[in-house]
């Protein structure tokens, strides 16, 4: 699904930065796409999905 319709980026998309390039915050995905940068919906919901990530990724990990 889309999380930033300003921009057309997908959950997919943050999940698959968040686990190839290792971030963990909203910063790290602002600085490698353009997310947040007009209307900003889309942070709250974006902050929620690379939370989730860290949480499954720990889950696995263990
Ligand atoms: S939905 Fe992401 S900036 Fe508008």
């Amino acid at each position: 699904m889309y999380v930033c319709l300003c921009h057309g980026i997908s959950d997919k998309k943050i999940r698959k930065l968040a686990i190839d390039e290792g971030i963990t915050d909203i910063r790290g995905i602002k600085k490698c796409t353009a997310l947040g940068s007009q209307c900003g919906k889309c942070v709250k919901l974006t902050k929620e999905i690379l939370a989730e990530t860290q949480y499954l990724q720990v889950q696995k990990a263990s």
